[in-house]
């Protein structure tokens, strides 16, 4: 594991299968993240159970427990600062994150989202992707900001959409490229390549 590296935390709500990518890839000795922490707002995110097995620290900010979102996020910023945590990666991580987090957190978290961004931000992507007719489809990480799917890209990867594809078809297709993409784009964050966010384009796989 690269334990010398960015202490990174990932923060999912459910199944967690990116977030087991990222772990994966960072037992790699030369990977510039260690993944210190995992956090759900679910108590029972099916992903807690990978993370717990592989001796990561979890913990779980259920948010139903507080009033609103703010508090919410300071219960999150608290935790991620009693680790000590350099990078975050939300991965699949359903909670819209307020401005003050945002601002707090700025550059250091990264969001994955299953489309080839600034196309079909938000909730059912692969079905508006297949209504639109799209050709091409795929997935982005990106730095988070204020506005829902939105921030300096990262990376993307794309990936063709078929003949009688599905929502279910389609998704898995790009889950696959998303296992592949969000490692390398943490890689790039914590190496510190994208030290200048918003400098342009800076990586486009193959999927
Ligand atoms: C992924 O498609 C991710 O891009 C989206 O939600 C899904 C989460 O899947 N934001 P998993 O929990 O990583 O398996």
């Amino acid at each position: 594991m690269g334990v010398t590296g960015k202490r990174t935390a990932i923060l999912i709500s459910g199944r967690g299968s990116n977030m087991r990518a990222l772990v994966e890839a960072a037992r790699a000795a030369d990977f510039p993240a260690e993944i210190v922490l995992v956090i759900s707002n679910r108590p029972a995110a099916a992903g807690l159970e990978f993370a717990r097995a592989a001796g990561i620290a979890t913990l779980v900010i259920d948010h139903k427990v507080y009033a609103d979102r703010a508090a919410f996020d300071r219960a999150l910023d608290a935790g991620l600062r009693q680790a000590r945590v350099d990078l975050v990666c939300l991965a699949g991580f359903m909670r819209l994150l307020t401005p003050w987090f945002v601002e707090r957190w700025l550059d250091r978290v990264i969001n994955i989202h299953p489309s080839l961004l600034p196309a079909f931000p938000g909730l059912d992507t692969h079905r508006r992707a297949l209504e639109a007719g799209v050709k091409l489809a795929g997935c982005t990480v990106h730095y988070l900001r204020a506005g829902t799917d939105d921030g300096p890209i990262i990376a993307q990867a794309a990936v063709p959409v078929l003949p009688g594809d599905t929502e279910n078809t389609l998704a898995a297709r790009i889950l696959a490229a998303e296992h592949k993409l969000y490692p390398l784009a943490l890689r790039l964050a914590a190496s510190g390549a994208t030290a200048r966010p918003g400098a342009g384009a800076l990586f486009n796989p193959a999927p």
